[in-house]
């Protein structure tokens, strides 16, 4: 403990009520009341967080906070910004600016001990989480809309998960995300603002505060509900995106929309290994062939290319897995079976099908492909 917080803020009274709250709960301060003070400040001793008032005497609290980003020495320093202005647009300038959280004044001293707590634990598993082993990250392609991507990414997390990875399952699209639904889970568009963030804003201690772990274990970032006007995801801010939840996890599973965008580029050269989902018809194979050369063409040259076979309902005449891998030159390293009833089950329970229905052939399907994909990791 005694981590040493810097607080920024130009008003007597409130930076002693700020100094006695904290330093009740074994926080040791270091008090700025102008930029330059608090620039001195630091210059002698890298703080654990920083509270940051907007209003400063000398330069704004948001150019403050965006040249802490911008130097090496804090651009990972947790950052609180406190303000008089509660309105969304304030809020989010303050975020654009690299804070990592930010209240409004009149100041709760619970909230704001929870907060600080928050952002120092935060940091704290971030440093101890530096690993040898970097993170893989598999990118999970669908050969058209609907064929059951979604539902094999998050029951491979789930799989993952259950043998003690850190796996986080990452909608990587700016709108229409269905994770959400899936898990039962309730962030609603709350994501929307990492897709206005400057690349250099998207780091571990930004995009961690919108990561929410499921009952079962596994970590989701989801994205925003609906259709969301002018949702778009620059490329810089994918390769971001991709190298913060890289250094958050032991797997990233990127579930990437049927249809390319820009940001699917990115996923797929950024991947170790992109999974391919089909479903086994003249139609899926087609679609599929077209996909496979899309993504070979992005793909780093090591990256493992590989097909999963999804047959969401029984079929009379599958296309073979011999057929699939001569038309495509990939390997076909999974193959889920039909599970109308316990992918119901699971959806109405907002639960991973493995959770759901633990002892199903769907659920013993997901455990191997999660078990195949481990085999090629570095960590496995
Ligand atoms: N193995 C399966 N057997 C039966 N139904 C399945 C199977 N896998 C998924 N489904 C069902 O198919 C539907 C589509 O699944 P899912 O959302 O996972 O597909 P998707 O490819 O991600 O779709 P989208 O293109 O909309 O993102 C869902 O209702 C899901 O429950
Ligand atoms: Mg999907």
């Amino acid at each position: 403990m005694n981590e040493r917080i810097l607080v920024v803020e130009d008003e007597r009274q409130m930076l002693r009520l700020l100094g006695m709250t904290l330093e009740k709960e074994g926080y040791r301060i270091v008090a700025a009341q102008t930029a330059a003070a608090a620039r001195a400040q630091i210059q002698a001793a890298v703080p654990d967080v920083v509270i940051l008032d907007v209003m400063l005497p000398d330069t704004s609290g948001l150019d403050l906070c965006r040249e802490l980003r911008q130097h090496p020495a804090t651009s990972a320093v947790p950052i609180l910004m406190l303000s008089a202005m509660g309105q969304v647009s304030d809020k989010v300038a303050g975020l654009k600016a690299g804070a990592d959280e930010y209240v409004v004044k009149p100041i709760d001293s619970v909230e704001l001990v929870a907060r600080v707590g928050s952002l120092l634990e935060r940091s704290r598993r971030l440093r101890g989480q530096a690993r040898a082993e970097p993170a893989t990250v598999v990118s999970f392609l669908g050969s058209k809309g609907g064929v059951g991507t979604t539902t094999t990414l998050v029951n491979v997390a789930a799989c993952l998960t259950l043998e003690g990875k850190r796996a986080i399952a990452v909608e990587l699209r700016p709108e229409l995300g269905q994770l959400q639904t899936l898990l039962g889970l309730s962030t609603g568009d709350s994501t929307r603002t990492l897709f206005s963030l400057e690349p250099a804003r998207i780091q571990s201690t930004s995009v961690s505060a919108w990561i929410v772990r499921h009952s079962s274990g596994v970590q989701v970032l989801p994205a925003p509900l609906g259709i969301q006007p002018d949702a778009h995801f620059e490329p810089a801010q994918a390769m971001a995106l991709v190298a913060a939840l890289k250094e958050l996890a032991d797997v990233v599973l990127l579930d990437l929309p049927p249809c390319p965008r820009p940001e699917t580029e990115v996923a797929i050269a950024s991947s170790d290994i992109v999974l391919l989902n089909m479903e086994p018809t003249r139609l899926g194979l087609e679609s599929a062939a077209a996909l496979a050369a899309y993504a070979k063409a992005h793909a780093r040259p090591a990256a493992k290319l590989l097909v999963v076979i999804i047959n969401r309902a029984p079929l009379a005449t599958p296309v073979g897995v011999r057929q699939i891998e001569e038309r495509l030159g990939w390997v076909v390293v999974g193959g889920i079976p039909p599970a109308p009833d316990e992918c119901a089950r699971a959806q109405q329970l907002g639960a991973p099908v493995v959770q759901a229905a633990p002892d199903s052939t769907a659920s013993q399907a997901f455990k191997a492909l999660a078990q195949g994909l481990l085999r090629l990791t570095p960590q496995a």
